[in-house]
């Protein structure tokens, strides 16, 4: 296994559309164990194949409190999301140290593959239901700053460019 590189926001490869896997491949799963051991090791409940440049419909989870049950959904799609919405807290791997209000879908209905390439439908609820909505967003090259204002994005932009410069001098 290995770590990944994260994107870090405002990365332009992080607005990139991923396409769906069309196969399930040995290398399909050897990006799927790095993108759990990358989550775990950055403390993250959720990694998006797009985060670590692959551009392909892949995402990674893990909401339990143990820390023991990854989960894995290729290809997923939203076949139902409760009408109700409410808003929280979010952040990203991709955007350290930076917390916003984003608003969501309550409860959300999901079909996606696993990694042994048969379907399953999840009915997400509470902070699984908020994470999947964030992931998913990534495949379609979305993060989630980008539902906030200009002047708060900007901010963000300012401070993610003066990171980059201390961590890279
Ligand atoms: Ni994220």
């Amino acid at each position: 296994m290995a770590l990944l590189n994260i994107l870090c926001y405002p990365d332009p490869r992080l607005h990139t559309v991923a396409k769906p896997v069309k196969e399930i491949k040995t290398e399909t799963l050897t990006l799927i164990e790095n993108m759990i051991e990358t989550m775990y090791e950055s403390n993250g409940i959720g990694l998006a194949a797009t985060q670590v440049d692959v551009h392909e419909r892949i995402i990674v989870m893990d909401v339990s409190d143990e820390r023991d049950s990854p989960m894995v959904l290729i290809n997923p799609e939203i076949i139902w999301a409760h009408p109700d919405r409410v808003k929280g807290e979010e952040g990203c791997l991709s955007v350290p140290n930076t917390y916003d209000s984003v608003e969501r879908a309550i409860e959300v209905k999901v079909k996606a593959l696993d990694k042994s390439g048969t379907l399953q439908e999840i009915h997400a609820t509470d902070l699984l239901a908020v994470c999947i909505q964030h992931e998913m967003d990534h495949l379609l090259g979305k993060v989630f700053v980008d539902y906030l204002s200009p002047l708060k994005r900007n901010r963000i932009k300012t401070k993610m460019h003066k990171l980059q410069r201390e961590v890279n001098h």
